[in-house]
């Protein structure tokens, strides 16, 4: 494993990322971690990723030079890169040498291991206030900018490196070249670390947890919960039975693309539960978000003991395991990265009750959102499964700002409808993360509709670009395709006279209304 150390800021899971995508496996930790703990992990090497203080601000955090000293290929980036530094004996100054953006970087490339074969004058991206002027004793400088005489530096000896900049970034155009030079020339990894590895892995793990007991998951029409079921039924075959619950807040041929398309693919035995109006009672008069969502989450728990009592009444060994598709940056957004599963109720299937009886299988939890999906291809999943944007848990009890209704469910599943539909036909499903369609059951605005005065409900298209939903933007769709959902909707939906555009970046406002 090669250990990110998180110092803070947005970084470290692009960083993560990026190894990966050099087919090395990585993992975040927190800076916090005593370095004991972290070389307990017997990491291959540990990259320190850029961070929002000054290495000289109060509480800015630090690193036991132990660290350095393990032999252990060690990489810094921007704030880590200023921390070896200091940490080292080199200097930093706050000089007023700031950099953001931007900026060219001038390479000396004899013996370089960082940069060998990149132009000796490349693009990158910096974020900084202070600035080194001086290497620790033992490293060579090897790129400099013109306000930075330090803006890389190596010790092949003590296999120590450093950049001032952000390789990780797409602006960085030869970054992931030199981050791929410090893992197998610097740190000497071999690149092995794919798919087909991570499928055999997981298949192993979920053998040895389960046992010959049986597991039941929920799938929920989504990815995640897809392919962690794909998984396990390539794991233990029989010994699954997957549940689908139809709570009623599903999108149109959302049921049926489970019912058909995912049983055709895996072979699973599943069992459809339709408890529609189970949840509608649950959900009566409660316009409050958590609210709704803890009730969601719990009924779903409680549908899914029911179901498992059923189960349980077939001949077969005891039901003891949940499989959920939870995913690494839940993982890492807990606190978590270590430790047992403890997600925000948010990122569940509504937040699961303190009651639960399962012990949970989670294979996915290592796992980024486009690396699933490759698991899944991989899998054999049908490309509509696969390839489908994220949908919360929750469906489209999340998406009616106001109470829930079978009447208003309903509108609301014809909207996002057509909104999907116009989407997919004018080529945009790939330049979009996902376009959550939200009615505002609450409000009221008039119109005139024919000839007549109406009084009716907006609905909201919150489409948005991301790469990991934790930070987003709001995608700039073609006014064509804007004009075309609009007018079809407000044409066809009843009781719908207008459309808007949420034009809000996350943050401030997250992805979803609820
Ligand atoms: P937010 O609204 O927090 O959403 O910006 C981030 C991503 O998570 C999805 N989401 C959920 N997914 N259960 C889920 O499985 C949930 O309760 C839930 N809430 C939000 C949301 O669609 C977006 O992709």
């Amino acid at each position: 494993v090669v250990l990110v150390v998180d110092f803070g800021a947005q970084y470290a899971q692009l960083i993560a990322r990026r190894v990966r995508e050099a087919r090395v496996y990585s993992e975040i930790v927190p800076s916090t971690m005593p370095v004991a703990e972290m070389l307990a992990k017997n990491p291959r090497a540990i990259i320190l990723s850029g961070g929002p203080s000054s290495v000289y601000a109060e509480g800015a955090p630090s690193l036991d030079r132990a660290l350095f000293e393990a032999g252990v290929p060690v990489f810094g980036m921007c704030y880590g890169f200023q921390l070896m530094a200091t940490t080292l004996g080199g200097t930093v100054d706050d000089n007023g040498a700031r950099e953001y953006g931007r900026t060219a970087l001038a390479v000396s490339k004899t013996g370089s291991t960082l940069f060998e074969g990149t132009p000796a004058e490349q693009p990158v991206w910096m974020s900084h206030g202070d600035a080194c002027s001086a290497a620790p004793e033992g490293f060579t400088v090897t790129a400099s900018t013109d306000v930075v005489p330090v803006a890389a530096f190596e010790n092949d000896e003590k296999k120590l490196y450093g950049v001032q900049y952000h390789p990780e970034v797409l602006h960085s155009t030869h970054g992931q070249q030199v981050l791929e030079h410090f893992l197998y020339r610097g740190a000497g990894i071999e690149p092995n670390w794919t798919t087909t590895n991570v499928v055999e892995e997981q298949i192993a793990a979920i053998r040895a947890q389960v046992g010959d007991k049986r597991a039941i998951c929920g799938l929920s029409g989504g990815v995640d919960s897809a392919v962690a079921a794909a998984l396990v039924q390539k794991a233990i075959g029989s010994q699954l039975t997957c549940v689908y619950v139809d709570h009623g807040l599903m999108r149109k041929g959302e049921t049926e693309q489970v019912e058909k398309d995912f049983v055709a693919a895996t072979g699973a035995k599943l069992k459809v539960v339709d408890a529609e109006k189970r949840f509608l009672d649950a959900l009566a008069g409660v316009s409050d978000p958590e609210q709704k969502r803890k009730i969601i989450g719990r009924e779903f728990i409680r549908v899914f003991e029911q179901a498992q009592l059923e189960i349980l009444q077939e001949d077969g060994p005891e039901v003891a395991f949940l499989v959920q598709g939870t995913l690494y940056p839940d993982v890492v957004e807990s606190g978590g990265g270590t430790g047992t599963a403890n997600i925000k109720s948010h990122h569940n299937v509504g937040g699961l009750p303190d009651d639960i009886e399962f012990e949970l299988v989670e294979p996915l939890r290592q796992l980024f959102k486009d690396e699933v999906r490759m698991v899944g291809q991989e899998l054999g999943l049908p490309d509509e499964i696969v390839q489908r944007q994220p949908f919360p848990g929750p469906g489209l009890g999340i998406r009616i700002v106001g109470d829930v209704t079978k009447e208003r469910l309903d509108l609301l599943r014809e909207a996002d409808a057509i909104a999907r539909e116009e989407l997919t036909a004018a080529g945009l499903d790939r330049d979009i993360w996902q376009c959550p369609v939200v009615l505002l059951a609450d409000v009221r605005s008039v119109g005139v509709q024919g000839d007549g005065r109406t009084y009716g409900h907006p609905i909201v298209l919150r489409p948005v670009s991301s790469e990991d939903a934790m930070t987003a933007d709001w995608s700039r769709l073609p006014y064509e395709t804007l004009a075309k959902i609009s007018t079809r909707i407000t044409n066809e939906v009843a009781d719908v006279n207008r459309v808007v555009l949420d034009v809000t970046s996350k943050p401030p406002g997250t992805i979803e209304w609820e």
